[in-house]
């Protein structure tokens, strides 16, 4: 197994740009100690396990103070990003049902919206409507308030999405939200932990939480710009009775009276004991620090990029997640160029671009990938032929495909042979 894990994506050295969240060697060690501490106790019995009630208590405070919810914002954690999503689309779902008669229920998302809202969407029967964004890469107002029916229970903004990192217009998207008296989430999965500090940083990003009155739940991960361990996400409501619609009780059955505050049932200890340790550890100062630090690095690099002739740096990411594009290269084809240069690059479509996500463990490495770029795009130029083979081949095939469900079966066919030895 060790020799295993020396094969993997290479992220500590931070040649990974997305899934791995690295603070530093000394940092996972104690995240280590923290979880192993409650390795094997289960959150599902708060009773049994009073410290971990206590944990997640704390840190769903912790984060409604940090997003300037007041003493009303109530919450649970929950095991990522994805299921404080799911969460958040059944709670409105049965909220509406509850209070409006709602059965056909609908949301309305910019299309950059994360992709759990599409699986929210399936697995509970809520219609999304998904909405183009403006020129500016963000939420278009207009087309979105356009997109509500007397059908709408929920609009959702990001803070920043995950394609081009930007934040939508939040403050005025709520403020759409309270005039049709539906939901307003805003999902800061990606950047609770990082826009709070960033704007103390004087990155003015707009009113982007609680502070705008129309928002109605925020989700915000402790894995990632929290430097938890993973398996640790919050959802936060605005008023404690929002929350009780992702309550689930069982109370007529033989086993006994089951209940559940989220989605799992078994609730392992250990992430929510190292979210709790990591901002008990971090702490503000920490997080104003590492902050401070994502933003320099991304800066640098953006500000890189943009320099680069032939690339172009999608909208105007201002956090530490950005996207760029070829202009007169081939994206995926210098996607490539730099995997062979030893970098693990996440591509995008729509449009095709490359998506980076950055970290502490990016602080050593600026100058080296902007000469990796410069040479790959260098390569890509000289070598147009590169367009047509590797991954680049792949990906162009695939977003060339007729929008009739074979991109769908072509994935599906993947995973079967993913998750078969
Ligand atoms: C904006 C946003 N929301 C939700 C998620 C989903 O989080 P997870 O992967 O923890 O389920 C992500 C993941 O990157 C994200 O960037």
């Amino acid at each position: 197994m060790k020799s295993l894990a020396e094969a993997e994506a290479s992220w500590e050295d931070g040649r990974t740009w997305s899934l791995v969240y690295h603070a530093g060697d000394d940092h996972t060690t104690f995240l280590k100690d923290a979880h192993g501490l409650f390795f094997s106790e289960n959150a599902l019995n708060p009773m049994a396990f009073p410290a971990l009630r206590r944990f997640e208590a704390e840190v769903v405070r912790m984060t409604a103070t940090m997003l300037n919810g007041d003493a009303q914002v109530a919450g649970t954690m929950t095991s990522g990003g994805t299921e404080s999503l799911l969460a958040t689309v059944k709670t409105y779902r049965d909220w509406a049902a509850a209070t409006k008669g709602n059965s056909e229920p609908e949301m309305v998302l910019p299309v950059t919206a994360h992709a759990a809202f599409d699986k929210a969407a399936a697995y509970f029967g809520v219609r999304q409507v998904r909405v183009p964004l403006a020129d500016d890469l963000r939420a278009d107002l207009g087309a979105m308030e356009a997109a509500i029916t007397p059908n709408t229970i929920l609009m959702v903004g990001s803070a920043p999405d995950y394609p081009f990192g930007q934040v939508d217009p939040i403050e005025e998207l709520a403020s759409i939200a309270a005039a049709h008296d539906i939901g307003m989430h805003v999902d800061a999965c990606l950047g609770g932990f990082l826009v709070p500090w960033a704007e103390q940083l004087g990155v003015s990003l707009g009113v982007w939480d609680f502070r705008a009155s129309g928002v109605t739940s925020m989700s915000a991960d402790v894995h990632k710009y929290g430097f938890g361990a993973k398996g640790a996400s919050t959802i936060l409501y605005r008023t404690p009775e929002l929350r009780r619609f992702q309550f689930h009780v069982t109370s007529d059955w033989p086993g006994g009276i089951y209940a559940s505050p989220s989605m799992a049932g078994t609730r392992p200890g250990g992430p929510i004991a190292a979210a709790w340790a990591a901002m008990q550890a971090i702490g503000q100062n920490g997080y104003l620090a590492i902050t401070e630090q994502i933003l320099d690095i991304s800066r640098r690099l953006v500000e890189g990029v943009r320099k680069v002739e032939g690339l172009e740096i999608l909208g105007d990411p201002r956090l530490s997640v950005f996207a760029f594009r070829g202009v007169d290269v081939d994206t995926y084809a210098v996607g490539d160029a730099l995997e062979a240069r030893g970098w693990h690059v996440d591509r995008q479509i729509k449009p095709a671009s490359l998506h980076f996500m950055v970290t502490p463990a990016h602080a050593g490495i600026v100058e080296e990938f902007l000469d990796d770029l410069r040479s790959a795009v260098d390569d890509v130029r000289a070598h147009p032929e590169l367009a047509s083979s590797g991954q680049a081949a792949m990906y162009g095939m695939m977003t060339t495909l007729p929008d009739d469900g074979t991109l769908h079966e072509i994935v599906l066919q993947t995973l079967d042979g993913l998750y078969s030895l």
